[in-house]
C-alpha cells in the first residue's frame, strides 16, 4: 500500500474529516447494539467531532464529552446548538483520572485518539487512572473503544513516531499489548481489533507546520502541565532533509481496540 501525500486542500480539512474514521466508530457502536436510552462518554473529546457524528446520524442519546479547558471553547466554537441537539450533547471540563460520575452510569465509552494527549498532560500513571475510571463508570456488559496510533513499517510512518518522541512533549503511543493487559486486568475482555488506515503523509510545509504548533503553540495551551518541547528550530534542523526526501505520515495507521466489561 502506497502513501499518498496529502495536497494543501486536504491538509486544511484533514483532523476534522479524518477520512470520515469517527463516522466507522459510531457504526460500530451501532454493530454493538446502541439503543436510544444508552448514555454516551466521548473520553478526551477535544473539538467534539466524534459526539457530533454520533448526533448527526439523528441519535438523541445523553452524550458528555470530557476534555480539559481548552477544549471547551473550541466545542462551543464548532458546535451547531440546533444540528446536535445540544440539550444532551454537554462538554464537561474534567481530569480523565478523576471523573465525577457514579459507578456503572455509561452504556458505551468512547474515544478518537488523545490518549497519548493525556500522556502529556499527566503521564502513564494518569492513563493507567484513566483506564480504570473507565472500567468504574461502565456498565457491566458497556463498550469502551479506544483508538491509537499504530507503529508502521513505511520509512515516513518510523519518522513521524521518532520525531514526537524527540519532540519532548511526552506525548505517548503505548503499545496495544499494554492496553489489552491493563484493561485484561480490570475485568474488561478485548472483543475486537481493527486497523483504520489514512495512507497519507504530510508535505515538508505541512509538517513544518504541526511541528511548530507542537513546539510553540502546545506547551502555551498545557503549560500548567510543565510540558516542555524541544525548540522548533532544534527539531527541524535535525529532521528537515527526512521529511523532505520522504513526508512525514498523518496518522498512517490507527488501531482501534474494543472491549467489553465483564460481570
Ligand atoms: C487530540 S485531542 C483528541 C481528539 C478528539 N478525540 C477528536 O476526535 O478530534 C486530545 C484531547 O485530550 C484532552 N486531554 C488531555 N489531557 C487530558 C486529561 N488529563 N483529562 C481530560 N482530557 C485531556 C485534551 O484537552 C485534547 O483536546
Amino acid at each position: 500500500m502506497t502513501i499518498q501525500y496529502l495536497s494543501d486542500e486536504e491538509y486544511e480539512n484533514i483532523f476534522v474529516s479524518f477520512c470520515s474514521f469517527r463516522q466507522k466508530l459510531v457504526s460500530k457502536l451501532e454493530e454493538y447494539g446502541l439503543l436510544k436510552s444508552n448514555y454516551i462518554m466521548d473520553l478526551a473529546a477535544g473539538h467534539g467531532f466524534l459526539s457530533f457524528a454520533v448526533k448527526e446520524k439523528g441519535y438523541k442519546n445523553y452524550l458528555v464529552d470530557i476534555g480539559l479547558i481548552n477544549d471547551l471553547e473550541n466545542f462551543r466554537r464548532t458546535i451547531a446548538i440546533e444540528t446536535y441537539n445540544s440539550r444532551n450533547l454537554q462538554f464537561i471540563v474534567m481530569d480523565s483520572s478523576k471523573m465525577a460520575f457514579r459507578e456503572n452510569r455509561f452504556d458505551f465509552i468512547v474515544n478518537f485518539l488523545g490518549l497519548e494527549d493525556i500522556n502529556m498532560t499527566i503521564g502513564k500513571s494518569g492513563v493507567i487512572s484513566t483506564l480504570k475510571e473507565a472500567d468504574r463508570i461502565l456498565k457491566v456488559g458497556g463498550i469502551l473503544e479506544i483508538a491509537i496510533l499504530a507503529k508502521g513499517s513505511k520509512p515516513s510512518s518510523i519518522l513521524n513516531w521518532k520525531i514526537w518522541k524527540y519532540i519532548g512533549l511526552n506525548s505517548r503511543f503505548y503499545s496495544p499489548e499494554f492496553y489489552i493487559n491493563k484493561m485484561l486486568e480490570l475485568g474488561l475482555r478485548l472483543k475486537e481489533k481493527f486497523m483504520l488506515r489514512t495512507n497519507k503523509k504530510m508535505t515538508s510545509t505541512q509538517a513544518k507546520e504541526e511541528i511548530l504548533f507542537a513546539c510553540e503553540e502546545a506547551p502555551k495551551i498545557f503549560k500548567r502541565y510543565n510540558v516542555y518541547p524541544k525548540p522548533f528550530k532544534q527539531v527541524w534542523n535535525k529532521y528537515k532533509k527526512k521529511i523532505k526526501k520522504q513526508g512525514l505520515g498523518f496518522y498512517p495507521i490507527i488501531l482501534i481496540l474494543i472491549f467489553e466489561k465483564q460481570s
